[in-house]
């Protein structure tokens, strides 16, 4: 049983060592644009939605989704986060497939993660990701209306839809947190 016990220990300390030294000596592939890897898939998300499980604090959204927060949430989406996401004129985004792991498209698929989840990876990021944290440019205040935003993504009211289309079309130009007046 010592000897078994003994074996197993070593064995385990030499898989992660390999590990180690296949990271440290480049053996793994740097690229961004490959496929992303089967363990990776496999590992990465469901990692990423266990720890918010554990570590999101169960806040509640303080805004209402009136078409004024839409708007502003629309204007901060557009502004900062279209180019990753995607959005009307370009649902696959500019850069979501020159990422890895690639930026989920929420156009074709709207994000289902509970508010304060998503509040709490757009206010922290994602490490290892191209996932900035944005509480270095946005306040909490932006983070609720672009959080808002992605909520109500599929089912917004045509009067803010138009103007997220109106937005979209003229190449993404909209001040963050500013309001459209047309
Ligand atoms: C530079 C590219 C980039 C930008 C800009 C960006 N994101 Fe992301 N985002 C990503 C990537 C890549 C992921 C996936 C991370 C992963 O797989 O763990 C992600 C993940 C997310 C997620 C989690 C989605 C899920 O289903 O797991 C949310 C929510 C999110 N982003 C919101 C935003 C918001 C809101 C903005 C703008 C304020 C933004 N992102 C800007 C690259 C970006």
């Amino acid at each position: 049983m010592g000897k078994f016990l003994f074996g197993s220990f070593a064995g385990a300390v030499a898989v992660l060592a390999g590990g180690f030294l296949w990271i440290r000596f480049g053996l793994v592939n740097p690229r961004a644009d490959i496929p992303e890897s089967i363990l990776e898939k496999r590992l990465a998300m469901p990692s990423l939605d266990a720890a918010l499980d554990r570590r999101a604090p169960e806040t509640r959204n303080p805004l209402e989704p009136t078409d004024a927060t839409l708007v502003a949430g629309m204007n901060i989406y557009q502004t900062n986060c279209a180019g990753c996401h995607g959005d009307l004129e370009r649902p696959r985004g500019m850069f979501a497939e020159a990422l890895y792991p690639r930026a989920p498209l929420f156009v074709q698929d709207a994000p289902d993660m509970s508010e304060n989840q998503n509040f709490y990876i757009i206010e922290h990021g994602v490490r290892l990701s191209g996932m900035p944290a944005w509480k270095q440019v946005l306040n909490d205040q932006q983070i609720w209306q672009v959080t808002t935003f992605l909520s109500q993504m599929n089912k917004l009211p045509p009067q803010v839809l138009a103007q997220w289309r109106t937005v979209t079309t003229a190449g993404g130009t909209a001040t963050p947190g500013k309001e459209l007046h047309r």
